[in-house]
């Protein structure tokens, strides 16, 4: 019969208040008068955030459990297909009783999860509580864009309300962990889960890496409103080769450090408490096998003191990549790797505590992740409140309020992105007598949702056909479905081309259906998918007034789209409130100013494609032969990164730097004017790139260094100040060490990645040789 009080809650008095979890403030751009913040993503000061009172604890705790009791927590199960049904807690009820389970995930509910808890912390020998995960990626039930949509918006407090609300949400129905924010950097169009991230940029995607962090876990990780978050898939998921989902990454360690490990730095000092790992293998070695990440760059030179997670099955899967023969092999190889807990393969459950006991896995090592498990259930303050105080009636009151709505109309609208509006076609007039809402996309309210779209309901959500509905009371609005992104059937386009033609203006909605931009959804072209673009031409053909709506979860190729119809509209899926921020946008009650997070190729061909690209020894020219281009096709991007349109004009300065000399200890300050010069207010995106003009390593073109998304008044001027340090010039030289090196460097704000001005300035050391830059939190 087991113990009725835990033997650990004795351990629990005297331990303080947990401590509260950094949340680093942006690093705030000084202003200026007229100054608006600048969103640079913040490193903010690095604070450890064990817990007061946690390494006793978790040390007394762990003195009590056999090697099994310890292997249990390093394992993590999925809950069955039907989360709220019995099945799911029966399934894995004995195991729990055992202590064979140390987290349980795909299991929503309060009532469900105390079920569970109930169980685990009643029956099991040392009643530990279980930690419940979820995919929470884009909202739990309020559902607002998806992660790369959101990235339009360039507004990471955006990121941070959605993933703040999302937690929220979640933690109602008795979540507590959230597998989000997945921050791989993708610049590779043809991978689906490009989707699920911020896009090409290190930069960008830290400021929301940041942001989200924040959002999910907020101030305190034993608030009852309290996710803790996962920086994932660690590291260099996105740069899977040709865009194959899974495949083989081979990059250079600089690239890797320079490009795709920013961001989870930047999650790593915004606190973050878990990281997973991802599918690929790195230039040979798996990563739920590399050590060099999860313990050498990760631990030992980040300083990260939480827990790591496999993703799923991929412990198992080390077989399948052939670096190891049964399960002790792999079960080795991700336990020396510092993979802490395995989701789903069992191979730690199995094979763990023999491993231990044959002495080819050291106790000490298997202590260390359970340490670490521990300790996270410690600092969600499990051990105090296994329950959190959820409740059934809670659950059902915390789900889409008319706030959390809000936020989502807000969050939709932010991250359209205006590609196109040639002659101004758009806004269109609320006076019109009759508009004709054509494609599958633009009724199909589940589509909004998107991938990942947590227990989103159609219900719950607005189609753009509704939303134009509602925006145009007195008007007859006509649908014809037309053709669909998941079928070649054109019989459909008669009937949508005689709809349009009884309209004064037609809106077309294409793009690709949810599940087609997801995990497992590579695409090996890019183009409109189905026979949209059959579609498209025949409505080109009518003559009606067109104007093309987007929604997708990735460039798409649009060369012929763009070069036949005048005004294009990008969506994304916007989540509940898709069709009323659509709306909003297209009959001009919001003024867009989305942009581009990733570049947009003229035609599949040309991927990988993004801005921060290197000079080459015979840099592109489209009109001389012997250079870095294409034959068939221009070398430029269709849209370019940090691409959108308004509905009124800015022009904006070249940069301002304080001083034309920087020297190591100095902080640059960058003025940029932006000016409305049109006649209403919008909202511009102001973009500050830099260039290492010679470098010791090739140094990209541009990198962005500094961003602000601020709402301009017709005829006003505003002033944008941007710090730039020793460190915004820094990269991995040949010896891998991050160094700055003395010479002119080139600014450049504009309108996007591709356009606008430049200064110089002159970077100098007293010896004049590189300094070496600590890579630590900002
Ligand atoms: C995905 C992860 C996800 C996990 C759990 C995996 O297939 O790669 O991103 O968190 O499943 O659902």
């Amino acid at each position: 019969m087991p113990p009725r009080s835990p033997a650990w809650r004795a351990l629990l008095a005297g331990a303080a208040a947990i401590a509260v979890l950094a949340a680093c403030a942006p690093r705030a751009a000084t202003t200026a008068p007229q100054t608006a913040p600048s969103a640079t993503p913040s490193r903010g000061p690095r604070v450890t955030p064990g817990a007061p009172g946690e390494d006793r604890f978790v040390d007394s705790l762990l003195a009590m459990m056999t090697l099994e009791e310890k292997v249990g927590q390093l394992n993590q199960l999925s809950g069955l297909a039907d989360p709220t049904g019995p099945g799911g807690v029966e399934a894995g009820a004995g195991q729990i009783r055992r202590g064979e389970v140390g987290s349980l995930f795909n299991v929503i509910g309060a009532d469900t999860t105390r079920a569970i808890q109930h169980l685990a912390v009643t029956e099991s020998r040392l009643h530990i509580p279980i930690v419940f995960g979820l995919d929470v990626i884009h909202g739990f039930r309020t559902t607002f864009p998806v992660p790369l949509g959101e990235a339009a918006s360039w507004n990471p407090e955006i990121g941070r309300q959605t993933a703040r609300i999302a937690a929220t949400e979640a933690a109602a129905a008795g979540i507590m962990w959230t597998f989000a924010p997945m921050v791989d950097i993708a610049r590779d169009a043809r991978w689906g889960r490009i989707v699920e991230g911020a896009g090409e940029d290190p930069f960008l995607g830290s400021a929301f890496a940041v942001a989200r962090t924040q959002g999910f876990q907020g101030s305190d990780l034993r608030s009852p409103t309290s996710l803790v978050a996962t920086a994932k898939h660690f590291a260099a998921y996105g740069a899977a080769e040709a865009g194959r989902d899974y495949n083989v990454v081979d990059i250079s360690e600089r690239t890797l450090r320079d490009v795709y490990l920013p961001p989870f730095h930047a999650a790593v000092c915004a606190g973050v408490q878990t990281l997973m790992s991802s599918f690929n293998e790195i230039n040979g070695v798996p990563a739920h096998a590399n050590r060099l990440l999860t313990t050498q760059i990760l631990r030992d030179e980040w300083g990260f003191d939480g827990m790591v997670v496999s993703d799923w099955t991929g412990i198992g899967e080390l077989l399948n990549h052939g670096i190891g023969a049964d399960s002790a092999d792999v079960g080795k190889a991700a336990i020396d790797a510092g993979v802490d807990m395995d989701m789903v393969s069992e191979v730690y459950r199995k094979a763990l505590a023999g491993l231990v006991r044959s002495g080819r896995v050291p106790q000490a090592e298997v202590d260390a992740a359970v340490r670490r498990v521990l300790a996270l259930k410690y600092r969600l303050g499990l051990f105090s409140d296994p329950f959190r105080g959820v409740s059934a009636a809670g659950e059902q009151s915390a789900m889409v309020t008319p706030a959390y709505r809000a936020v989502a109309r807000e969050a939709a609208r932010q991250s359209i992105v205006l590609l196109k509006n040639d002659g101004n076609v758009l806004p269109l007039k609320k006076t019109l007598a009759t508009v004709a809402v054509i494609g599958a996309l633009g009724a199909d309210t589940g589509a909004t949702i998107g991938n990942w779209g947590g227990i989103g309901r159609p219900a719950d959500a607005v189609s753009v056909l509704d939303g134009i509905r509602r925006a145009l009371p007195k008007a007859s609005v006509l649908y014809s479905r037309g053709a669909s992104p998941s079928s070649s059937d054109t019989t459909g386009i008669a009937a949508a081309v005689a709809t349009a033609r009884r309209a004064n203006a037609a809106i077309l909605v294409v793009g690709e259906t949810p599940d087609m931009s997801a995990e497992a959804s590579s695409r090996a072209t890019i183009d409109l998918p189905g026979a949209q673009m059959q579609l498209v031409r025949a409505l080109r053909a009518t003559g009606v007034p067109t104007v093309v709506v987007l929604m997708n979860g990735r460039p798409l190729a649009l060369q012929e789209l763009d070069s036949i119809m005048p005004a294009i509209v990008e969506t994304w899926f916007l989540g509940i409130e898709h069709g009323n921020a659509t709306a909003d946008v297209l009959f001009g009650d919001y003024n867009p100013g989305g942009r581009l997070p990733v570049t947009f190729p003229r035609v599949t061909g040309q991927v990988p494609i993004y801005y921060a690209h290197k000079n080459t020894g015979r840099p592109s020219n489209d009109s001389t032969k012997y250079t870095s281009r294409y034959i068939d096709v221009s070398y430029t991007p269709l849209y370019p990164f940090g691409h959108g349109l308004s509905y009124t004009t800015f022009t904006t300065s070249a940069p301002r730097p304080s001083a034309t000399t920087m020297r190591p200890g100095d902080t640059l300050q960058v003025e940029v004017d932006v000016t409305n010069s049109g006649s209403r207010a919008g909202d511009a995106v102001v973009q500050l790139y830099i260039r290492d003009d010679v470098g010791s390593i090739t140094r990209p073109v541009r990198q962005l260094r500094g961003f602000s998304r601020v709402t301009v008044n017709a005829g006003e001027k505003r002033t944008l100040r941007f710090p730039i340090s020793v460190r915004d010039l820094a990269f991995h030289d040949a010896s891998m060490r991050f160094v700055a090196e003395p010479g002119t460097f080139t600014l450049f704000t504009g309108p996007d990645a591709e356009h606008g001005e430049s200064v110089k300035f002159t970077f100098a050391t007293s010896d004049g040789r590189p300094v070496v830059v600590a890579d630590d939190c900002r």
